[in-house]
Formats: C-alpha cells, sequence, structure tokens
C-alpha cells in the first residue's frame, strides 16, 4: 500500500489549480444513463472515486472513455439494471445509479450500501422519495430492488438534509409523468450543478441551489456537453494549508462564491484572503487564532473540512470547539493528530482543541478522505517526518495531491 512521507516545517509558495469536484462529477456521471444520447462531460477529476463510477456504467453496458479530464460517455446500449456488491462496497455514491435507471428504465438493482468509518449512512430517504415517485422496493439478498410501472411526480418532505437523496430523487423525478417538489432539498454547489447539467439535456427543474426545488417531468432527454464545476473543498484544503504553514499561495480556478463560510472562518483566525475573478491569494499567519466550527449543510460550515480545520485550529493560539452534526463518528483523524503532539479531546460529536506551539512529525493512519488531507496537513505544518498510510482514501478524491503540493514546494513523496 501506497505512503506519504512529509517533511514539515516548509513555507509554501506558488500557484495549484483547482481540478473539477469529485462530488459534483459522481452524480452527474451517473445521471447520464438518464438519456441515450452521448454525453461529453468536462473537468472530471482522475480519481478512484471516479474510475469507480466508469466501471460501473460500463458493467451496465454503457460506454465510457476517459481522457485528460473528459468522459464520452453512450448509454444507449444500457442492458443491466444490477450495481454489484464489489463496486458499491468500494465507493458509496455508486447509490447514484438507482435514481438514473429507475428514472429512465422504471428498475434497478442496487447492493445495500454498508455503514462506514464516518457513520451508519442511512439510505432510507432515498428510498422514501422512490415509493413517493411509485416505485416498489424490495430488499433481498443484500439488494435493493426498485421497480415501477410507471414514475409519477409527487410532492416529497426530506426529513434530514441529504445530499445523496437529493441528487437520487432529482434523477428519478425528471422523466416522472407531471411535476415534483423536493422540500428541505441540500442546496450544496454539486447538486445545482447536477441540476444545471440535467437542465442542459433539456430537464425542466427550478430552484436549485435553493431548499425547495421544483421539477417538471419531460418525456426524454438529449445528450451534450457540459463542465463541471471545480472543486471546493479541494479549494477550501489549500486554504487551509496556506494557513497552517504561515505561507502566501495563489489558488486558480476557484469556485469563490462556494469558499465563504470556510473563508469567513479563515479571516476569523487571522489569515489574509484576497480574491481576484477566478483567483485567490491566501496569506498565513504565524499563529492563527482559535475559531470555532458547527458543522452543517451548505451554506454552513462543511462537514468534509472538519477534519483539516482541526489540523489548524490544533496549532492555534486558543482553545476551540469544534462541533460535527452530520456524521456521527466522524473524529477518526483526532487519536492521529495527537499522536502528531495534538491536545484534542471528545465529547460526543464535540471536539475541544487546545492549540500547542508546534507538532511533531510521526507515523499516523488515514482512516478516511477527509482524514486524510488533515494528515496531510498536520505533516506540512510538523516538525521532522509524518509517515502517513492508507493514502488510498486520499487518492478517492484529490486529484494529485502530492504534485500539487510539490510544486507549491512542500516536501511531500509518495513510497510504493
Ligand atoms: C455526501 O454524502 C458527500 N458524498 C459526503 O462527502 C458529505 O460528507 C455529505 O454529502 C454531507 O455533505 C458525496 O457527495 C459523494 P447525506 P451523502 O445524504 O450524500 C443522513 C467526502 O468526504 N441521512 O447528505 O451520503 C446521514 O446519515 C464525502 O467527500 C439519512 O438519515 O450524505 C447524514 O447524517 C464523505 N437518511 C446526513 O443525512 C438518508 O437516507 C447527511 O447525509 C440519507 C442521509
Amino acid at each position: 500500500m501506497d505512503k506519504f512521507i512529509v517533511e514539515g516545517g516548509v513555507a509554501l509558495k506558488g500557484k495549484v489549480k483547482i481540478s473539477g469536484s469529485k462530488n459534483a462529477a459522481l452524480p452527474i456521471i451517473a445521471a447520464t444513463i438518464l438519456t441515450g444520447k452521448d454525453c461529453l462531460l468536462k473537468n472530471i477529476p482522475h480519481l478512484n472515486d471516479t474510475g469507480v463510477m466508469t466501471k460501473l456504467l460500463k458493467s451496465l453496458g454503457g460506454k465510457v472513455a476517459f481522457e485528460k479530464n473528459s468522459m464520452r460517455i453512450g448509454n444507449k446500449s444500457i442492458n443491466e439494471f444490477k450495481a454489484p456488491y464489489d463496486l458499491v462496497k468500494t465507493m458509496r455514491a455508486s447509490v447514484y445509479v438507482m435514481g438514473a435507471l429507475l428514472g429512465r428504465f422504471h428498475k434497478a438493482e442496487v447492493a445495500m450500501p454498508g455503514g462506514c468509518i464516518i457513520g451508519e449512512r442511512p439510505i432510507n430517504l432515498h428510498l422514501m422519495g422512490f415509493e413517493k415517485l411509485g416505485a416498489k422496493i424490495t430488499i433481498e439478498h443484500g439488494y435493493i430492488k426498485a421497480k415501477a410501472k410507471k414514475l409519477k411526480g409527487a410532492d416529497i418532505y426530506l426529513d434530514t438534509v441529504s445530499v445523496g437523496a437529493t441528487a437520487n430523487l432529482l434523477m428519478a423525478s425528471v422523466l416522472a409523468e407531471g411535476n415534483t417538489v423536493l422540500r428541505n432539498a441540500a442546496q450544496e454547489p454539486h447538486i445545482l450543478d447536477l441540476c444545471n447539467f440535467l437542465n442542459k439535456l433539456g430537464a425542466k427543474i427550478k430552484g436549485a441551489g435553493t431548499n425547495t426545488i421544483h421539477i417538471q417531468g419531460v418525456s426524454s432527454l438529449k445528450g451534450g456537453t457540459y463542465e463541471v464545476i471545480s472543486d471546493y473543498i479541494e479549494a477550501d484544503t489549500f486554504m487551509v494549508a496556506a494557513a497552517i504553514t504561515n505561507s502566501s499561495i495563489i489558488i486558480e480556478n476557484a469556485p469563490l462564491a462556494d469558499l465563504e463560510a470556510v473563508k469567513l472562518k479563515l479571516l476569523e483566525t487571522g489569515t489574509e484572503i484576497k480574491e481576484n475573478r477566478k483567483t485567490i491569494l491566501v496569506k498565513g499567519r504565524k499563529t492563527p487564532k482559535p475559531s470555532n466550527i458547527d458543522t452543517a449543510p451548505y451554506p454552513g460550515f462543511p462537514t468534509d473540512m472538519q477534519a483539516q480545520w482541526m489540523a489548524l485550529m490544533a496549532v492555534s493560539s486558543g482553545t476551540s470547539i469544534v462541533n460535527e452534526t452530520i456524521w456521527e463518528k466522524r473524529f477518526m483523524h483526532v487519536p492521529e493528530l495527537n499522536r502528531m503532539g495534538a491536545n484534542i479531546s471528545t465529547k460526543g460529536n464535540t471536539a475541544i482543541v487546545k492549540g500547542v506551539k508546534g507538532l511533531s512529525g510521526a507515523p499516523v493512519m488515514v482512516s478516511d478522505l477527509r482524514a486524510g488531507a488533515s494528515l496531510v496537513l498536520a505533516g506540512l505544518k510538523a516538525k521532522g517526518t509524518t509517515e502517513i498510510s492508507r493514502i488510498y482514501h486520499l487518492d478517492r478524491g484529490y486529484e494529485k495531491i502530492e504534485n500539487k503540493l510539490q510544486a507549491l514546494g512542500a516536501r511531500i513523496k509518495r513510497i510504493k
């Protein structure tokens, strides 16, 4: 298994270009199933997760060519309606094919995704919504089967704001007969991007980016070319990289409007941020000031930045409180950060982070994608060598992270 070796204490310098958004690319690739016409998707990041989504489409009979950052997809030939366990278990976002298959073919079978390291991750809201649209759901032998004679628009309220349920129900409803309303819908930039893509193919969706989305069913979708938005979590992560290493870096191709929550919190820590069209200049300070966060659905502070924020707070000049409100078990990075000299204690979903003067390199292990990013950031700050194992988690969601950091002057290398 590959590892990262990070020699910390080096200031970063230069420019970094943000890649396409993983969490937009995954549902958009799945959504191509809704049309038999060809689609060309641009700005798709090369990640393990986009690779798994490609395999999944191919296993359903789709044709996919993925070169550079463009993905050409032809789903005319889909003749299989089942997402097998060996793919679903490696990537939970495989469940997105369910809404798309159900939408176009009125049948889908997907292995039941299990829990994962950050929480139980139920999909009850996805299934409730499919039923409201007229599908019959059964669960047998570890597979969820959805079937409908036809789908009919419905008024659907989501008890919890869910990115996955919102995306899946959007896909299931665009070809349904009549109107659908999704209430308490997710407002994340990747949901808006999915809606923009579907509208480009001829869907009739209004209210995307708000918590009430209206979908007027259409009889079919056409093909088209679409460029996926850039990844706000990657941009946020690089902003924190500059802050934690007291460096000055320029972030290019950043989705500025989507960075507000993390940007405003960084300003509280004394980090300087200057924006100029699609570019941001971030300048850290010697010791960041403490700043509390509560994670929340967009436009709140993203749970996908909580671990990286904690690395920054670990070296702040005081005590900060981190409340994780989305996932029940998303503190796996805490013991690893403490191995590097951080002083963090947790009680339930609250972490108390007492800033320390410095971190020291240590062997650490990655438990999930964003925990991995947090350990890389801590390694960049720490004195000495940090050996980060299980970096395959990072390869799921950050395109060429070590190359981008090396170009900024970081001493990070991958060993096989
Ligand atoms: C998406 O996961 C992201 N994944 C996650 O990013 C992200 O942490 C999460 O949204 C929240 O922003 C992708 O986009 C591929 P949810 P998702 O449904 O859709 C509860 C990363 O690091 N819930 O919004 O699975 C659930 O338990 C990953 O890139 C139900 O109760 O998350 C959670 O508490 C990790 N029932 C909350 O809703 C349901 O049916 C939000 O989950 C569905 C969800």
